[in-house]
């Protein structure tokens, strides 16, 4: 069969790595995908939110089927057009997009369905919101409702710096339309963790947990990122946790959404915070994470194509579906400066010795340049390489992102150490 990957960063490419795995496949097509997924894949330069244009390709290709990566093509609804033509495609519906889309209508569906997360107000008015946190005080967490490409949440210490931000998202409209509505919510502590799950709409089978890396330097300091790493299995989400958020999250999430006729098929991601009081949802994505695939796709043994088949046709309920009992650990390499602006161009070296190492390296924002492979995005690499134990997969991982060079990399070099302190 032929299959489209809709998307260009290393999710993507983990993506790729695994369905291209499947006996059942032919040709693996991605729009736009990078230079390192154009040596897995045929890489067709479509944006992945140009959904006309990849709905055109998709029929005129006869694409078997077509797997989503990023947020905003389900935003705009790439999965119902794809399905109103007869084509097959792995994803959310738009109205399921919505979760992840709104965080005004997630905290309802929590509140409705009795799903712990943590306590919140929502805003139309930013004299409202301001005064609202006035009375409560801080620490405090500001959400802006849409997307904001993971930079719409602020978490506020001290009271200025919540009032600061309710100016920035509804005032001076940072997010555009993003901006029109907001969350003020509780701020809770605890350790994060990723928790993925295939649904059907009906079933839900989770997927091994993770941990990502958001802020840019090590031990959890400066500014948020699309992610610095990730592994998995993630050790705070021990055994006994694991019927409670099934039963409590992922179950009423996905029966919730269906009562509220926004029927949920593809992975759910729930971005949970183990506090003291059990864990409690941060926020939902329509989507794999990103970092969290990369680690989490390498130890997948069963056939990914398979249980996207289960999805699609709705029979995924009883899937046996398998992990290799194994850790990973990905190090995103970056490009200086990020997350802020950073330079593009340079040559990459060390590659091909990198993947000697045994490590897998995943290409985030990387083009061709005179044949050879240069950094063309903030996000760069994603090494990713398995373990006996965490440790162990932390070891080799290094080897390998040791061998990989380019004029301003950067990248930490505390991956996988929060796990460390459980073990
Ligand atoms: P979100 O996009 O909602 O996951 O927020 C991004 C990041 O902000 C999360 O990964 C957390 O690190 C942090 N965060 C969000 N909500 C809260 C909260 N209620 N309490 C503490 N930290 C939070
Ligand atoms: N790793 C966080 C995300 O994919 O949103």
């Amino acid at each position: 069969m032929k299959v489209l990957v809709v998307g260009g960063g290393g999710r993507e490419h983990a993506m790729v790595w695994k369905i291209k795995q499947s006996p059942r496949v032919k040709e693996v097509f991605c729009a736009p995908g990078n230079a390192g997924i154009a040596r897995d894949a045929v890489c067709i330069p479509i944006g992945a939110e140009d959904v006309d244009a990849l709905l055109k390709f998709a029929l005129e290709t006869k694409i078997d089927l077509t797997v989503v990566g990023p947020e905003a093509p389900l935003t705009l609804g790439i999965v119902d057009k794809f399905r109103a033509e007869g084509l097959r495609i792995f994803g959310a519906t738009k109205k399921a997009a919505e979760l992840e889309g709104s965080k005004v209508l997630a905290k309802e569906l929590m509140y409705k369905y009795n799903i712990p997360t943590a306590k919140y107000a929502d805003f139309t008015d930013a004299s409202k919101a301001i005064a609202y946190i006035k009375q409560n005080g801080a620490p405090c967490v500001v959400k802006a409702d849409g997307l904001a490409a993971g930079k719409g949440v602020v978490v506020a210490m001290d009271e200025q710096t919540a009032v600061d931000a309710v100016k920035m998202i509804m005032e001076d409209k940072a997010f555009g339309e993003s901006g029109n509505r907001l969350v003020v919510e509780e701020f809770l502590e605890g350790e994060e963790v990723s928790i993925l799950a295939f649904t059907d709409g009906t079933a839900v089978i989770p997927m091994v947990s993770s941990q990502d890396h958001k802020r840019i330097f090590e031990n959890d300091e400066g500014p948020n990122t699309g992610g610095m790493g990730a592994y998995s299995p993630a050790p705070v989400y021990t055994g006994d946790l694991e019927p409670f958020v099934y039963d409590r999250i992922l179950l009423p999430t996905i029966e919730g959404m269906k009562t509220e006729g926004r029927t949920y098929e593809g992975v759910l991601y729930a971005g949970l915070m183990i506090t003291k009081d059990g864990p409690k949802v941060l926020e939902y994505n329509a989507r794999f994470g990103d970092p969290e695939t990369q680690a989490v796709l390498m130890r997948l043994e069963t056939d990914i194509v398979e249980i996207i088949d289960a999805v699609i046709d709705k029979r995924l309920a009883g899937m046996d579906i398998r992990w290799h009992d194994k850790a990973a650990v990905c190090v995103v390499m970056a490009s200086g400066g990020y997350p802020g602006s950073y330079k593009k161009g340079d040559v990459i070296s060390g590659l091909d010795e990198a993947a000697a190492t045994g490590a897998t390296v995943f290409h985030a924002g990387t083009a061709e340049k005179d044949g050879k492979i240069a950094a063309s995005g903030g996000r760069v690499l994603g090494v990713t390489a398995l373990g006996k134990t965490i440790p162990e997969a932390i070891e080799n991982v290094y080897k390998a992102v040791d061998k990989i060079s380019w004029d301003g990399v950067q990248f930490r070099r505390d991956i996988g150490k929060k796990a460390l302190k459980h073990l």
